[in-house]
């Protein structure tokens, strides 16, 4: 498995793979890896010739007051975790690499970003997209896997690839869980012991919400007045928001007739964890 730290060594490298007539997978990630990211990259690993992994820290989706500096990195650990899963290549750029000094072209979005995460974060999902958009010009892969984890993400992702032709196929990935439900994260080594008890809240919560749902609950804001009330317990949690929304627009709905996306942001401590589950009864 190879390491590469620049464009210029990349692209004859995925060159050389298409004259073969071999397909490429990406997977991005902001490295840190457990086995969510690993869930993906096996996946990717199973379904294309040559799997390449961004491992890159992208500072344009870090809000002024966000947890650029201190988000935790291990290169040497990711590297192994990609090997082991049978990656081609790791893409591990520095920012200096990845953006001009006067950088001043971004890829936005409307609606889809506004709300959820957007709203506490307006500028992360342009600083995503403008990363996703290079990194898939870069590799010009044939798919790549991103997480149901970030469901929001998924979505935008999903949006934007549709509206700016890329004809690159999106594959979505189920969350991959703890022991004991929490939603594995690279920001999870941030809880100290109290804490990482604590955390267990939100996959309870929205489980309780899903229930629901399964007994036939069709009322929005029952689920989220339940998830709420459940999140209410834990005097650790600080709810940023908990929406009942339409799985594909976003839009908050209130009589559930489609698929919905279920989501929260809820701050244990200092550390803002995201968690969600879709519900599609109507297939
Ligand atoms: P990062 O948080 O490192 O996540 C990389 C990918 O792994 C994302 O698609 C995310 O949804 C997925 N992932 C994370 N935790 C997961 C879990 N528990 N189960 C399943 N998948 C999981 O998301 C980013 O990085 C960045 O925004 C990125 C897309 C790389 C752009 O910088």
């Amino acid at each position: 498995m190879q390491i590469v730290k620049t464009i210029q060594e990349l692209r004859p490298i995925i060159q050389g793979w298409r004259k073969e007539g071999l397909s490429v997978g990406l997977v991005p990630t902001m490295g840190y890896l457990h086995d969510g990211h690993k869930s993906l990259i096996v996946k990717a690993v199973g379904e294309n010739d040559r799997v390449v992994v961004s491992d890159f820290v992208n500072p344009t989706q870090f809000g002024v007051n966000e947890d650029l500096s201190t988000y935790p990195r291990d290169l040497e650990r990711d590297a192994a975790v990609c090997k082991e899963a049978g990656a081609a290549l790791v893409f591990h750029p520095e920012p200096e690499e990845m953006y001009f000094p006067d950088s001043c072209t971004f890829v936005d979005m409307d609606s889809l970003t506004k709300g959820l995460c957007g709203k506490a974060r307006p500028t992360h999902f342009r600083g995503v997209c403008t990363v996703v958009s290079k990194l898939f010009h870069i590799v010009a892969p044939d798919r790549a896997y991103f997480g149901q984890k970030d469901a929001q993400q998924l979505a935008v992702i999903r949006r934007m690839v549709r509206d700016l032709d890329f004809g690159i196929t999106i594959v979505g990935c189920p969350i991959v869980r703890e022991a004991d439900g929490l939603a594995m994260s690279s920001r999870n080594a941030y809880l100290n012991e109290e804490e990482r008890k604590a955390a267990i809240i939100l996959h309870e919560s929205l489980a309780l919400g899903e229930k629901m749902l399964e007994d036939g609950e069709r009322d929005g804001a029952k689920i989220r007045e339940a998830i709420l009330g459940s999140l209410d317990r834990e005097p650790l949690a600080k709810v940023d928001y908990v929406e009942v929304v339409d799985a594909e627009t976003l839009e908050p709905v209130e009589d559930i007739h489609r698929p919905i996306l279920a989501a929260l942001a809820v701050y244990i401590g200092k550390t803002r964890l995201i968690d969600n589950f879709t519900f599609d009864a109507f297939k």
